[in-house]
């Protein structure tokens, strides 16, 4: 028997852990904001000039989470063909703990930077890190990492356990192994105080941050994710794979046909993260819907700048209005998906 979140963890990262490969991508199991194009990117490399621009921080752009590597690298490519003197004066970086996914990264960059080459233009070095460090002024980014989780699950004063390839909910007077049983007891605490009788709740943010955010001095941590402000009293876990969704009665009793070979996720409770995020000095300076953050962040001025001069039936304009109608739209990925700005700095324009 283990409580769900260890199934969880060896599910997507154990010997032979769902993100131990490349997973994301339009011909892969689920798509994201990243994987829609380059628009994502070059959004947020806008809002990060107009950010320094106003406060004169960031100084490291920290991309964790990031898969193959393809926001850091949109990121690094907007800064240089539109505010190259900015781009000059940060640092970027992403954090990546599988040792797997350094090498698809490493091959991914290669690429880049030699498509780049026909520009004859300085594109700063994107370092490869295992583990978080003490960085200059960072920001954090984080696209889809706190959905990717080990979450517990409860239901009305139980946890949820795995035996023989189905989740069963038991009460801590009902589980006999003392580790496990302790266990139960704390995550019920924690749901009993944020109000939650039955859905998803993570203890692994809290460890997580600490390691991150002990190390800085000043920071800003920019969160997307799929989710809402706050809990929604109901499971949101599901499964993907090739772009189809299963639900959770769908697996509840039959885990092991899906086990490591599906996406595994769940809906970010905002309004627990940031408590989290509290934890550590932080405090929240924004939160919305995808498609409105987007917005404010810029993405009507990307698009009128990387789309001048295109004739509107060309196949390029046709393939960025699509990204634009993808990011935006509210049943595709506008607004399902929330953004979150947390930070530690005194003073901070947005
Ligand atoms: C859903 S994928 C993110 C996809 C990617 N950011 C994108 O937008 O296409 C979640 C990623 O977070 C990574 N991850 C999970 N825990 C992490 C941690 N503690 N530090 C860094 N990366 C982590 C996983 O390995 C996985 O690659």
């Amino acid at each position: 028997m283990q409580v769900f979140s260890s199934l969880m963890q060896e599910w997507l990262y154990g010997q032979n852990g769902y993100y131990r490969s490349l997973r994301v991508g339009k011909d892969r199991d689920f798509y994201t904001s990243v994987s829609s194009g380059e628009l994502f990117g070059y959004t947020l490399g806008f809002f990060i000039a107009e950010l320094f621009k106003k406060n004169q921080v960031p100084h490291s752009i920290v991309e964790i989470g990031a898969e193959q590597g393809a926001l850091i690298a949109d990121i690094v490519e907007y800064l240089v063909f539109y505010e190259r003197d900015i781009a000059l004066k940060m640092k970027f970086f992403v954090i990546e703990p599988l040792e797997e996914i350094h090498y698809i990264q490493e091959e991914y960059f290669k690429n880049r930077y030699q498509a780049w080459e026909q520009y004859s233009l300085e594109f700063p070095e994107i370092h490869i890190l295992s583990a978080a460090q003490c960085f200059e002024s960072p920001l954090f980014i984080a696209n889809e990492l706190f959905d990717a989780f080990p979450c517990d699950l409860v239901l009305d004063g139980a946890i949820g356990v795995v035996q023989d390839s189905c989740i069963q909910f038991l009460k801590p007077h009902e589980i006999t192994d003392s580790a496990l049983n302790q266990y139960a007891l704390n995550v019920l605490e924690k749901a009993q105080k944020a109000g939650i009788q039955k859905g998803e709740i993570c203890l692994n943010y809290r460890p997580f941050l600490q390691e991150l955010l002990t190390q800085q001095s000043d920071w800003i941590f920019l969160v997307c994710d799929y989710g809402e402000f706050y809990a929604r009293g109901d499971f949101s876990l599901r499964l993907y794979r090739n772009h189809q969704v299963f639900n959770l009665n769908d697996f509840l009793e039959n885990l092991n046909s899906y086990f490591g070979c599906s996406d595994i996720t769940y809906d970010v409770c905002f309004e627990l993260l940031e408590q989290d995020f509290l934890h550590y000095g932080g405090r929240k300076d924004y939160f919305c819907r995808q498609n409105t953050a987007l917005m404010d962040f810029g993405i009507a001025q990307v698009f009128e700048k990387i789309t001048q001069g295109l004739n509107p039936r060309s196949k390029e304009y046709i393939r960025l209005a699509g990204m634009f109608r993808t990011l935006l739209t509210p049943s595709l990925l506008g607004e399902k998906f929330k953004v979150a700005i947390f930070s530690c700095c005194k003073h901070l324009f947005l």
